[in-house]
């Protein structure tokens, strides 16, 4: 299909983003997708933020400002796979599928999870306490959102490496139980599922906050991305620094300041700002040269951003048009699977050993067309079997033209692998219609032979 390397990876919609998740997560991401060698698919990973947040309001609102970030960041979302997990249906119905393929045991050793046992533990409480099913489930969400788009990398912070860990042993397990299965049903010598990858970029420093510690949420340290700008020049006042008076050289190393420069700043930037430090430049004039390069870098965006988040139905059809897009390959995927496991739909099933004793029996004596005229001057047709059995009853037509249609027409059903539904004869124009499934079969072997004709009549061209 494509030889693009396919990079997939989620943000759970639980916060408001801050400068941490730009540096970490959104700019990387963003540049990678306009990589030619590359398909990237990234997706609000709302069903996630369930389980970690129970205030719907604010659910609703993480979403739309994650959203309004990446698309005024600049995704180019005709490149890129940019939608809500929870716009495809396909991921949680692949999470039963892997959930009934997965050990229990497995999960029980998800870092997570194991978290909260321990805690519980050490306070003396049962160790499921508190514990939802959904974190405990939360890895195989997390492999389905990752084994539906079949993706090979998966970028993501150290924290999340066992989990993709786990989405690579329970893809394993299910292309190990159903692979041949799945090979059958897609003619394909392909596995359901490409095993992923963790990526983590050692050279994506992590950004400190406020106080020196990572910027996080849980810190409480962060500085948000769109804080108008005024605001942004009185959170980056807030960062701590050492006493160090004007003149007196500074140190770059301990500095959260510098830190944070250096992650916006080029490296002849870094380097003039480093020569500044041990010139001993005071420690206001670093920070408004701080908040100088970040306006360069955001300011525009940030316009674009505030337009966007003034505009809730223009974000709501982007995401909508973006689901559309990841779900051609979505359900195709789960269809098969469906099918693979053994739920695909009887018709289908029936169809396809028909098709192969269609092929047989054509061999013998083929279904047949039969076109005739009545005394009542009218054009009928009948289909019918290799031992002549009325399959098909027209009624009576005036033009024999229409007839050629009809029959034309149902005759293209018979490349069609999905069943026939009976819905097709209600029309007046047939008046007696036989057993559904054997009208489909002889469909398929008229259209077998039609085929097998074309070949050979191809063959004998020069
Ligand atoms: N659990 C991830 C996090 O908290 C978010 C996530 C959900 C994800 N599904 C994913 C990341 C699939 C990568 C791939 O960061």
């Amino acid at each position: 299909m494509t030889d693009k390397i396919r990079t997939l990876t989620g943000i759970t919609t639980t916060g408001t983003p801050h400068l941490g998740n730009y540096v970490g997560a959104i700019r990387p991401a963003i540049e990678a997708s306009r990589r030619d060698d590359v398909e990237s698919f990234y997706f609000l990973a709302d069903y996630h933020a369930l389980i970690k947040c129970e205030d719907p309001a604010r659910i609703a609102q993480s979403r739309l400002e994650i959203a309004a970030t990446w698309l005024a960041l600049g995704l180019d979302t005709d490149r890129a796979f940019f939608y809500r997990q929870s716009d495809i249906p396909e991921i949680p119905e692949l999470t039963w599928l892997l959930t009934c393929v997965t050990a229990k045991g497995l999960l029980n050793r998800a870092h997570a999870y194991k978290a909260a046992v321990d805690r519980n533990l050490a306070d003396n409480e049962d160790g499921d306490a508190g514990v939802s099913a959904g974190l405990f489930m939360y890895p195989v969400l997390m492999a389905a959102d990752i084994l539906i788009f079949n993706a090979l990398r998966v970028p993501v912070g150290r924290d999340q490496v066992q989990h993709i860990e786990m989405a690579r042993d329970i893809g394993q397990r299910f292309n190990h139980l159903y692979g041949d299965a799945y090979r059958a049903v897609t003619k394909s010598k392909d596995d359901p599922f490409v095993l992923p990858e963790a990526v983590t970029d050692d050279n994506v420093a992590t950004l400190p906050g406020l106080d020196g510690r990572k910027m996080s949420k849980s810190y409480n340290n962060t500085i948000p991305l769109w804080l108008p700008a005024k605001e942004m020049k009185k959170a980056i006042l807030g960062i701590v620094t050492d006493s160090r008076a004007p003149g007196e050289a500074k140190d770059p190393e301990g500095s959260n300041l510098f830190a944070i420069y250096q992650a916006f700043a080029s490296p002849a930037e870094t380097s003039a700002m480093r020569q500044a430090f041990a010139d001993g430049i005071a420690w206001g004039e670093a920070k408004q040269r701080l908040f100088e390069r970040l306006e360069a870098e955001l300011g525009d965006a940030r316009e674009r951003y505030e337009t966007l988040i003034a505009r809730p139905d223009e974000i709501e059809d982007r995401l909508l048009a973006g689901a559309a897009k990841a779900r051609e390959r979505s359900a195709p995927l789960l269809a098969a699977l469906r099918e693979t496991v053994g739920l695909g739909s009887v018709r289908a099933l029936s169809v396809a050993r028909m098709a192969d004793s269609a092929a047989d029996s054509a061999q013998e004596s083929p279904p047949q067309w039969k076109r005739y005229r009545e005394s009542d001057g009218k054009f009928y047709f009948r289909l019918v079997d290799g031992q002549g059995e009325t399959l098909l009853q027209s009624g009576g037509f005036d033009d024999p033209q229409q007839v050629g249609a009809i029959i034309g027409e149902l005759g293209s059903l018979g490349s069609q692998a999905t069943g026939l539904s009976g819905d097709r004869f209600s029309s007046p124009h047939f008046q007696q219609v036989g057993d559904i499934a054997r009208i489909h079969q002889a469909l398929v072997a008229l259209n077998r032979l039609d085929e097998e004709k074309k070949a050979k009549k191809a063959a004998k061209q020069p």
